[in-house]
């Protein structure tokens, strides 16, 4: 079974508080989103692999610890995902960028494609999809299929606020794919919107409403 991280560092926590606020501002709420992204995509690459190598500093020879093994890819689902793309990027400069093109369906709820540009090596990469929001599940579930698909093997799912659902549907549907989560909160309303939540996470990146 995957493990579930929900991350309780006080930063994560503050910044998360200043989103949910009705009166933060587009402005704001895009760079907040980016420096939570930041935040949390420091904690979930703790568990990153290293190796040690031999280099020569000014001094001498030293030993030093390099992360080993796979490069790392992120993949925002658009839209909301595209706005934690520049906070994971301040920390891993050197990984490659997908898409993914989903949208929720307002009526059926169910996820509806229309994207996917990919690394051409993400197979043998190590990939992180994040998008601001778990729901129901479903558009991170589709998403992620779509990348197994296409023989992504080494997934993660990061999210900034996530519904007890949306977690239980990630864990039945890729019970292989590890959840990092900024808050848990506590159901989906009616119209399938997270409560207390946030509102539209891509509305509010993008200002569209
Ligand atoms: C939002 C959000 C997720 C999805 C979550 O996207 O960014 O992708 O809803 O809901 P789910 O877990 O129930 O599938 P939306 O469909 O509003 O598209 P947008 O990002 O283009 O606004
Ligand atoms: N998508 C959002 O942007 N917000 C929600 O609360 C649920 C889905």
């Amino acid at each position: 079974m995957s493990k579930v991280i929900v991350m309780d560092h006080p930063l994560i926590q503050h910044k998360i508080g200043l989103i949910r606020r009705e009166e933060t501002g587009s402005k704001d709420f895009r760079a907040l989103i980016n420096e939570i992204a930041m935040l949390m995509c420091y904690e979930a690459t703790r568990d990153l692999k290293l190796t040690e190598v031999e280099i020569k500093t000014p001094i001498c020879n030293a030993i030093v610890k390099e992360l080993k093994g796979k490069k790392l890819a992120i993949v925002p689902i658009l839209r909301a995902g595209l706005g934690m793309v520049e906070g994971m990027l301040a920390l891993i400069p050197a990984a490659k960028v997908g898409h993914i093109g989903l949208y929720r369906d307002p009526e059926t709820l169910q996820p509806v494609e229309y994207y996917c540009k990919l690394p051409e090596d993400s197979a043998e990469r190590e990939i992180f999809v994040v998008d601001p929001m778990l729901a129901t599940g479903g558009s991170s579930a589709a998403a992620i299929t779509m990348l197994k698909e296409r023989g992504v093997k080494n997934i993660h799912f990061m999210c900034i606020i996530a519904a007890p659902e949306g977690v239980k549907k990630m864990q039945e549907t890729h019970p292989d794919v590890d959840i990092y989560i900024g808050a848990l909160d506590s159901h989906l309303n009616e119209h399938g919107y997270i409560v207390p939540g946030l509102g539209d996470a891509g509305d509010r990146i993008f200002g569209t409403k």
